[in-house]
């Protein structure tokens, strides 16, 4: 699918389909009332007669219209009581895609962005329409004989009048969206291929495509020389040897201070010794989506050529049951020197994400942020809706919320508070990785922010959102748009 920004008088536009918004109130746009203009109130005729459906992203498909070059002109319902809010329209869309995006439609023009939506620049809607499309036609079928899926408008042009200034926020649509699609794939990818040297492997591939990245691999010796016994710890019992990937993205000055993105890349979590029940275990696979989400993140960053620093680390290893796996009971020795009782050896991101915590404040970030499917009770307290966000610094985790509004991917701040602290408490070492009965998602918080101390720190639990999407077991690509919305607002001039 290529996307474009096209000017000029929608009449005389030849493609296969033109898309028009429709208010509440039965209102066009200013380039649907052109089209109804020419076809002599034929638009406005069917609207009056309600052909077009009340309820918001209905859609009314018309043939040939008389005084318009287009095949096809579909019409979007958009809103309810008159108001047009970025929900609305993002709604709107994903209904209308599929009609949208039918074989039919090679080439389709959309004026959708025309529609007055209270609470959203016309470059968002344009980075909405983008984004809706892109999932619309997503699929992953590489592991399948036969591809099953048609991958939609072969062009797809967006009417603008002010294409130049709209061009940067089509770039960084199409690049968000090429950033969702290569978490999505990581995701997805059945974790007999995708252990930590295959995200190695991926890793390569993308630093090589952009100049301004550089890469470093560490493997299993390196992190033992260095010290870092909690990921050591958790991939013991695995035939496949872990691996810290560090992507360091240079799109700011020199000595511009990064921003550091850390995920947890658990290829397989099957508990370990404390292995998990076997219902929905094929689903721990996407126990990789925070580092999946780095991998999308640096890849979107460079597409769009942001002006500023960013690292990105990857915490990989695979967590399994073995003669020589770490055991409830063991007492480890993280990077930070900081020992570590192991209460459950299903608490396992924890650990990962202990060691890439420290290791990070090598490249002094001035911020960092993790991303981690680490707690079912995130998901008890937030559904799959809603994601995690907690941290040491209040103004960091309401900028990320806000982005989260803007972005239509929200999250929600839980507390990390003193009183919180006492479940970590252990006999034998400076601290458990497991908390108390209750809070899980606040007190691996918790154990997390005894590791970030040196910098200003929010942490992402996305175990509830990372997938499933749109009611099938896929990866979502989230918290993607939130980050990207995040960085291009906070951290670039
Ligand atoms: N990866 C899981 C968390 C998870 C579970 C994510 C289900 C998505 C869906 C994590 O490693 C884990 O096992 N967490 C435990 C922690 C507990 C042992 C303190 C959990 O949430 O049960
Ligand atoms: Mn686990
Ligand atoms: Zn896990």
């Amino acid at each position: 699918m290529k996307f474009s920004l096209r000017a000029g008088k929608p009449t005389a536009i030849k493609t296969d389909c033109i898309v028009l918004p429709v208010d509440a109130a039965g209102k066009l746009s200013t380039s649907g009332e052109s089209i109804d203009k020419a076809s002599d109130g034929e638009l406005s005729k069917l609207i009056a007669r309600k052909e077009l459906g009340e309820a918001n992203g209905s859609t009314l498909l018309l043939q040939e219209l008389n005084g318009c070059k287009a095949t096809r002109t579909l019409l979007v319902r958009l809103g309810e009581n008159k108001k047009i809010t970025a929900s609305l329209y993002r709604a709107a869309f994903y209904n209308a895609a599929p009609t949208i995006a039918r074989p039919l439609h090679q080439d389709v023009q959309s004026y959708m962005s025309e529609a007055h939506v209270t609470d959203m620049s016309v470059d968002e809607r344009i980075e909405a329409e983008v984004q809706i499309l892109r999932d619309h036609a997503y699929s992953f079928d590489g592991y399948k004989s036969k591809s099953t899926k048609s991958a939609g408008p072969k062009s797809y042009r967006i009417g603008a009048d002010n294409a130049a200034g709209n061009k940067k926020a089509l770039v960084d649509a199409v690049a968000l969206a090429d950033g969702i699609d290569l978490c999505r794939t990581l995701g997805n990818t059945p974790p007999n291929v995708c252990n930590p040297q295959w995200l190695e492997s991926n890793a390569k591939k993308i630093a090589s495509a952009h100049a301004k990245l550089k890469l470093t691999v560490l493997n299993e010796k390196q992190m033992h020389k260095l010290g870092m016994g909690a990921l050591l710890g958790v991939s013991r019992g695995s035939a496949q040897p872990p691996r810290m990937i560090i992507f360091e993205y240079k799109g700011g000055a020199t000595k511009e201070k990064p921003l550091a993105l850390v995920g947890k890349g658990v290829t397989f979590d099957s508990g370990g010794i404390n292995i998990k029940p076997s219902n929905g275990l094929d689903e721990m696979k996407y126990d990789m989506c925070g580092a999946a989400t780095v991998f999308g993140a640096i890849e979107a960053a460079a597409k769009m050529n942001l002006r500023c620093n960013i690292v990105g680390v990857v915490a990989a290893a695979e967590n399994m049951p073995s003669s020589d796996s770490y055991r409830p009971g063991d007492v480890l020795t993280s990077l930070s020197g900081k020992t570590i009782e192991i209460k459950n050896t299903d608490a396992e991101g924890r650990l990962l994400l202990a060691d890439a915590l420290t290791y990070v404040t090598k490249f002094k970030p001035h911020t960092v942020i993790d991303m981690a499917t680490l707690t079912g009770a995130c998901i008890a307290a937030l559904g799959h809706e809603v994601g995690a966000v907690m941290g040491n610094d209040d103004l960091l985790c309401q900028q990320l919320h806000q982005a989260g509004q803007r972005a239509g991917d929200q999250i929600w701040q839980l507390p990390l508070w003193d009183c919180y602290r006492p479940a970590l408490k252990s006999d034998v070492a400076d601290l458990t990785n497991l908390g108390g009965k209750g809070a899980g998602t606040i007190t691996a918080g918790m154990f997390l922010q005894e590791f970030a101390s040196d910098y200003r720190w929010a942490h992402l639990d996305i175990a509830g959102v990372a997938w499933p999407h749109r009611g099938k077991t896929t990866a979502s690509g989230r918290p993607l748009p939130m980050l990207l919305r995040y960085i291009r607002d906070n951290n670039t001039a």
